[in-house]
């Protein structure tokens, strides 16, 4: 048995699309996996209402009320170590998580941290990825699943997918098209790191 857990900031379409996926691909049975937890550093973040009516542990770790980054990081790896037992490794899933880690935090789970960045890495690193791609001119561009490692945005990569940018595309209606892949990219990532 794996324990999975997510951590969300916001939305949480990529969560919702991996507890989806997990459940019509019978993760459980197939890979001895299991969605254990969603954390979330904001309380308001809409895709806790979806994870909690899933039957799903949810946990609000607001990063404001730490005075540093190495704090939070260190409550959060409190919150997710009872979810990570010889029998039960945990793997964390960063899924919109708007918060950098520390070296630390990424070491500690090295190896079974994903994460998911709106572009075609190691292009746009960062913020504004679809405005971005539109004033570079690209004629595409996507989404990367990667292991995080101590760099941001960087990591092996696991998945891509590629959409193409539209002459008129706003960065809202690029990021909607680069979306929709995501939410396929993410779990078949996931599955095939579960698979292995
Ligand atoms: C997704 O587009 C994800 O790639 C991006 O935030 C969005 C979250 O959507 N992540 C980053 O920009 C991380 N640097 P969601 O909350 O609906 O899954």
């Amino acid at each position: 048995m794996k324990n999975i857990v997510i951590l969300i900031s916001g939305g949480g379409s990529n969560m919702a699309a991996m507890v989806k996926t997990s459940e019509r691909e019978r993760w459980q049975s197939r890979f001895g996996a299991r969605i254990a937890a969603v954390v979330s550093n904001k309380a308001d973040a809409k895709g806790l209402v979806f994870a909690k009516e899933r039957g799903i542990a949810t946990h609000v770790l607001d990063h404001k009320a730490f005075p540093t980054r190495e704090a939070f990081d260190d409550a959060l790896a409190a919150l997710i170590d009872p979810y990570n037992t010889p029998s039960h490794p945990v793997l964390v899933v960063l899924a919109g998580f708007m918060r950098i880690l520390t070296p630390g935090f990424v070491e500690r789970y090295a190896g079974r941290l994903t994460n998911i960045h709106p572009s075609l890495l190691p292009a746009f690193t960062g913020l504004h990825t679809h405005q971005r791609a539109i004033d570079a001119g690209c004629k595409y561009a996507g989404c990367t699943v990667h292991l995080v490692t101590g760099e941001l945005d960087h990591g092996p990569i696991l998945e891509q997918a590629v959409v193409p940018v539209l002459p008129n595309d706003t960065a809202d209606t690029l990021a909607a098209r680069v979306l929709t892949q995501e939410h396929v990219i993410y779990p078949r990532a996931i599955a095939s790191l579960l698979s292995k």
